[in-house]
């Protein structure tokens, strides 16, 4: 079953929408594979980011990113990363859905709450990165009521 790499940025657990963020992506249906509360330090938010290095916002991002605790979480279900990117809503808040999180929970782009992975092959790289140690195997007793 796919998986995607959902992170709560600092502003995101300084604000407590920790709850709110998880709920969510719960009662879609999805379950939860790993889950951690960690300081970043700024070689590995360099690394998370490495893609966007020559980007003039990448420095803003890395202290945005090491600013506080975030949360890292693994999600798992049927196109999960596609259907995480839509939960969470575009990626600059002016542009982001009402009813997204970033629609109603953010207006800067350089304060966006949440990071979700943009593919699986992203994905499988950034589990890699922030769950070294692998995520936790288990089912879900409400799985035949998600899937047919
Ligand atoms: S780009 O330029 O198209 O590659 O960027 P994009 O795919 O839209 O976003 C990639 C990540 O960079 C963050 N981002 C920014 N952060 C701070 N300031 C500015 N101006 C900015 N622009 C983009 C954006 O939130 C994405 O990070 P994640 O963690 O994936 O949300």
């Amino acid at each position: 079953m796919e998986q995607t790499f959902i992170m709560i940025k600092p502003d995101g657990v300084q604000r407590g929408l920790v709850g709110d963020i998880i709920s969510r992506f719960e009662k879609k249906g999805f379950s939860l594979k790993g889950l951690k509360l960690m300081g970043v330090e700024r070689a590995f938010a360099e690394k998370h980011y490495e893609d966007l290095s020559a980007k003039p916002f990448f420095n803003g991002l890395v202290e945005y990113i090491i600013s506080g605790p975030v949360i890292a979480m693994v999600w798992e279900g049927k196109n999960v990363v596609v259907t995480g990117r839509k939960i969470i809503g575009a990626t600059n808040p002016s542009d982001s859905a009402p009813g997204t999180i970033r629609g109603d929970y953010a207006i800067e782009i350089g304060r966006n709450v949440i990071h979700g992975s943009d593919s699986v092959e992203s994905a499988k790289k950034e589990i890699a990165l922030w769950f070294p140690d692998g995520t936790v195997g288990w089912q879900s007793s409400l799985h035949p009521w998600i899937y047919e």
